[in-house]
């Protein structure tokens, strides 16, 4: 019999799990939070398939705080977690090698929530978090933020949801900003490999990009420069 736990979670989600755990096994705290929890699945999905001891929830908004709560204790994790009613990470104290995952919040608000935690948290413990984004919109200024503010983008991967495509990607802070392209900007520096090499759903997602960029580069000047570089 298949348990409500194994198969619930839609495709976007799912390729964010899948995304935020790979490597997790490697890391030295066994802790995801999630942050916009909403409903809760994301957290619930990982504590019961990975190796996490526990997880952190956080919802900006009492009614899906209050349903990632009941989510998690309807599945018998309610003493595995711990949700917040809070903006982001506020109030939430982060630990050496923490997964974070922030998925379908728009890249401004991420961007915000990161730019509190960069002030707040010292560089080493900055250094050991590994984040797991899913902008919903401004992928673009996220990648930017990151690029200008010392964060390595690790891995990106696109993927199709009910005829709707979205990027994950996995960054981690290193302290150090670096020099980037307007084409990483806007397809992503990892995403470009993959196209490169081949690889289907990245392949398909830069070919979206081409069509809506060579429309949008007519009204916009850096989106007509992205397209002229080489
Ligand atoms: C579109 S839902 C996404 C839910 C889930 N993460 C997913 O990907 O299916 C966005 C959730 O993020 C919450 N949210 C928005 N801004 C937030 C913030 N600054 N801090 C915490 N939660 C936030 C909203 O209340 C909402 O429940």
């Amino acid at each position: 019999m298949i348990s409500p736990v194994d198969d619930f979670l839609p495709v976007r989600l799912k390729a964010v799990h899948d995304i935020a755990v790979k490597g997790a096994d490697n890391l030295p705290s066994r802790r995801i939070i999630d942050v916009g929890s909403d409903h809760g699945h994301l957290s619930l999905y990982a504590l019961v398939h990975d190796n996490f001891e526990s997880a952190v929830l956080t919802d900006i908004h009492e009614a899906p705080a209050k349903r990632s709560e009941d989510t998690l204790r309807m599945y018998g994790y309610a003493d595995r977690s711990k949700v917040y009613c809070t903006d982001g990470l506020d109030g939430v104290g982060l630990k050496t090698g923490d997964i974070v995952v922030m998925a379908g919040l728009g890249g401004n608000n991420m961007i915000d929530i990161l730019g509190r935690v960069v002030k707040r948290d010292e560089p080493e413990l900055l250094k050991s978090i590994v984040w797991c984004l899913q902008p919903q919109k401004s992928s673009d200024k996220l990648r930017e933020y990151l690029f200008t503010s010392g964060f390595d983008i690790t891995d990106e991967n696109a993927c199709e949801d009910r005829g709707i495509n979205y990027i994950i990607l996995k960054t981690v802070y290193t302290g150090v900003p670096h020099e980037f392209t307007l084409k990483q900007k806007y397809y992503g520096p990892v995403l470009l490999q993959r196209a490169a090499s081949g690889e289907e759903d990245a392949v398909r997602y830069k070919s979206r990009l081409d069509e809506r960029f060579a429309i949008a580069q007519r009204g916009d000047e850096e989106i007509k420069r992205m397209m002229e570089e080489q």
